[in-house]
């Protein structure tokens, strides 16, 4: 048996990677004051038809959908966008005192594209989404929380674009703009730009089959198209990322493949040299009119989706390493096989006590068991035999140094401890 095509396991010398880096992320929200919301991972379709956009690629190829029992249709999310809304409307969120409302999650996603380098089935997605405020200091934030989130796991050679989709008014103009830019030659555009032209023409910017089309270099910018209203937003967001100093570079190409989006959407990539082509790490954006999508009042919302696996690759890439969780503190070593017991009972009180401890559970012999604990990195090992447990006194042997102290068997969890946090201090 093999798992299906695009997706994997995370064994456990890989999850301790991805322990830190969701720790990190947890800990800067939390900074950032968000809290944590969990959405379940399936739900009803028109969810994500409604939400994402019925004429996006996620929603007409990529959805994992079926029938359940019941019939009704269920879709594994494909982002986390259109649920953390849902939930928001749904719990009446918007009537909190609290306000914005700062929401941040982590899981999986499932989107059915063809897997490749950074490229999954069942993907993972760090994000936030802050719902209920439309101060442009707000979009600095979230791009501010992602900026600092690649930084604290030492990733340099990163790249934030930003544009402006501005608001309904200004995506109107640029739509007919773009319909009459691209109508006489959209026969050299492959079937899905036929299909989007009329549909939802901003789409074929974003095309992956046909990007290298002059046409869409040439294409009208969505800048020349935007109100005072929605320019004069754009410029405040600049104007804050300069003030936190994050550096940008504005690219009026960027639409971004999700249809919620309107004013400021970004991208933020990773500019590794080893790479061929750039690595979107995150993207994000505003998404003014998804709350009245799902039956709330009018709220303004922005977030971002940060792709875990994307993180791992270019850590990789860029030859860090994270630090790794600590391992065992404490290895009991049976003498003979009378000395079982003993061990059991020692390792969980060890245990209780928040001591990282470990015994063989193969038979091995002494030696072996030794070889065992050096294996795992043991800091400290206690030998159990017979003369030991008559006489309830233990060797404490320090793995290291190899120092051995006699601890009475009452004490042998105060000891370790001191021990241990004196290594700690002179760390
Ligand atoms: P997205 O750009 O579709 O946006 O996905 C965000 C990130 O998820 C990408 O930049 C990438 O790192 C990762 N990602 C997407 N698809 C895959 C895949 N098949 N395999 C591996 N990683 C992938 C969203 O999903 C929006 N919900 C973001 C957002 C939140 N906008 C506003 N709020």
């Amino acid at each position: 048996m093999i798992l299906p095509r695009g997706t994997h396991d995370i064994l456990p010398k890989e999850a301790e990677k991805w322990h830190v880096i969701e720790d990190a992320f947890m800990k800067l929200c939390h900074t950032y004051q968000y809290g944590e919301i969990r959405t379940p991972i399936f739900e009803h379709t028109e969810l994500f038809e409604r939400g994402v956009g019925d004429t996006t690629d996620i929603v007409t190829k990529e959805m994992y959908t079926f029938a359940d029992k019941a019939g009704r249709s269920i879709t594994l999310r494909p982002e986390g966008t259109a649920s953390v809304v849902r939930a928001y409307v749904e719990h009446k969120l918007f009537g909190q005192v609290n306000q914005p409302v700062k929401l941040y999650y982590k899981g999986p996603m499932f989107r059915y594209e063809r897997p490749q380098g950074g490229r999954q089935r069942q993907f993972n997605q760090m994000g936030v989404e802050a719902i209920g405020s439309s101060d442009p200091a707000i979009d600095a934030e979230v791009i501010s929380l992602a900026m600092n989130f690649f930084q604290t796991l030492g990733l340099q050679n990163i790249e934030l674009v930003i544009n402006s989709l501005g608001d309904k008014g200004s995506r109107q103009k640029h739509r007919e703009a773009l319909i009459a830019h691209f109508e006489p030659s959209i026969d050299e555009f492959c079937a899905d730009c036929h299909e989007r032209l009329y549909k939802n023409p901003l789409r074929i910017l974003d095309c992956k089959k046909d990007h290298d089309h002059p046409l869409i270099q040439s294409a009208p910018s969505i800048l020349d198209f935007l109100n005072e209203e929605s320019t004069a937003y754009f410029e405040k967001v600049k104007a804050y990322l300069d003030v936190v100093g994050i550096s940008y570079r504005v690219d009026p190409t960027l639409v971004r493949g999700l249809d919620y989006y309107n004013h400021t959407c970004f991208e933020i990539m990773s500019a590794e040299k080893e790479f061929g082509a750039q690595m979107t790490l995150c993207g994000g954006g505003r998404y003014h009119g998804l709350v009245e999508e799902f039956g709330g009042p009018e709220t303004p919302g922005i977030g971002f989706g940060i792709g875990v696996e994307r993180i791992l690759i270019v850590l990789e890439k860029a030859g860090i390493t994270l630090p790794a969780e600590p391992g065992l503190d404490c290895y009991l070593i049976t003498a003979q096989p009378e000395a079982e017991a003993k061990a059991v009972e020692l390792m969980a009180r060890l245990r209780k006590q928040q001591i990282v401890a470990e015994k063989d559970y193969m038979g091995r012999k002494m030696k072996a068991q030794l070889k065992d604990a050096n294996r795992k990195n043991a800091r400290f090992t206690i030998i159990i035999g017979e003369t030991e447990i008559d006489q309830k006194a233990y060797q404490l042997k320090d793995m290291a140094t190899g120092e051995q102290v006699e601890v009475a068997e009452e004490k042998l969890a105060a000891e370790l401890i001191r021990l241990l946090e004196g290594e700690e201090h002179n760390e």
